[in-house]
């Protein structure tokens, strides 16, 4: 085991593993740092620079603490532990920057953002952000991505943290997301205007830390106060994904992840996310029948006894395992 690293934060003392970066320091010594980028399960970017601290003896500017290991840290003349701030006028002042500039581009929409209530952006602009804005030019427009009928973008909010592009390369496997242009070009794209084909797409829309990407089904439906929040485990397949399901009155609105380490981490799939979906609004109530290539009303038993007649002198299998969803079959 490595040995372990003594660092001051907020004058508080605390010994921690040196390839620690300074933000899970902090979480260690119970101080909070804002952040918009930082995904502790996701590559780390450092593009946001709203988690910057002051080390104390270091370099007279701010430094990102998600993107800092504690061994970067020098110790004092004498050896003394590193000293890190994150309530000095110094870190006062660049959050108050990072949330101005953040903000410059960033549409006052949030009455009608699906985000408002649980936007880490809005959050965080009446923690550390400041009352007024100093930008009077023309606001960036950028056009709307068509990423499929399961997460709906409003382009114009996206802080370009690069969360979504992450999690679908480095997680979903899928490498249809990026970021492209300089500057004020620069945009977060599905490549050749692909729709996503990740069964996973789905987390990024809780991933997004602005409205930029959120729920198309769910849209424009509930506010997250008006919910009631019901802990429980998935049903959907065999793995057992711990979920929380978000109910308005005797309706569910949406199904969101629970962190679970050993079984889905912060994720599910989009089956899991989007059933209720299904239990609400498209069930499937009337059967139908072919009959010479055309699709017919039938009863229940009719639409039953078709079924059995045309697996009738088939073969078939099934594939049974603890890790097995139990809808996946072998033909
Ligand atoms: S769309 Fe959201 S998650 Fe993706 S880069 Fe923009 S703000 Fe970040
Ligand atoms: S959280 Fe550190 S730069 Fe974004």
């Amino acid at each position: 085991m490595t040995d372990l690293r003594k660092i001051i934060i907020d004058d508080k003392e605390i010994e921690v593993d040196p390839a620690m970066t300074l933000i899970q320091a902090c979480e260690e010594a119970g101080v909070e740092v804002p952040r918009f980028c930082y995904h502790e399960r996701l590559s780390i970017a450092g593009n946001c620079r709203m988690c910057l601290v002051e080390v104390v003896g270091g370099p007279p500017k701010p430094a990102a603490s998600c993107a800092m290991q504690v061994r970067d840290l020098r110790p004092g003349p004498e050896g003394q532990p590193p000293v890190v701030k994150t309530n000095s006028p110094m870190v006062k002042k660049a959050r108050e920057g990072v949330m101005e500039f953040l903000l410059i581009n960033h549409p006052l929409d949030c009455p009608i953002c699906d985000q408002g209530g649980e936007c880490d952006l809005q959050d965080q602009a009446m923690a550390y952000g400041v009352d007024f804005s100093r930008y009077r030019e023309p606001k960036r427009a950028s056009e709307e991505l068509n990423l499929g009928p399961l997460v709906s973008t409003a382009m114009t909010r996206c802080i370009s943290c690069t969360r979504c592009v992450r999690f679908t390369t480095e997680v979903a496997g899928i490498w249809q997301m990026g970021q492209t242009g300089r500057g004020e070009d620069s945009e977060i794209t599905s490549y050749l205007n692909e729709t996503l084909d990740s069964n996973l797409q789905g987390n990024i829309i809780d991933l997004c830390p602005v409205g930029a990407l959120t729920s198309k089904p769910y849209a424009f439906t509930a506010r997250p106060w008006e919910l009631t929040k019901t802990e429980t485990i998935d049903v959907m397949d065999a793995l057992g994904s711990n979920i929380r399901v978000d109910t308005k009155g005797r309706e569910v609105m949406r199904i969101l992840p629970r962190n679970h380490d050993g079984v889905n981490e912060e994720w599910i799939s989009d089956k899991t996310r989007f059933i209720w979906d299904g239990l609400r609004r498209q069930r499937l109530d009337t059967p139908y029948v072919r009959e010479n290539g055309k699709l017919r009303k039938a009863s229940w038993p009719e639409a039953l006894s078709a079924a059995a007649s045309a697996m009738k002198g088939r073969k078939v299998a099934g594939l049974v395992g603890d890790l097995a969803p139990v809808e996946r079959r072998l033909h």
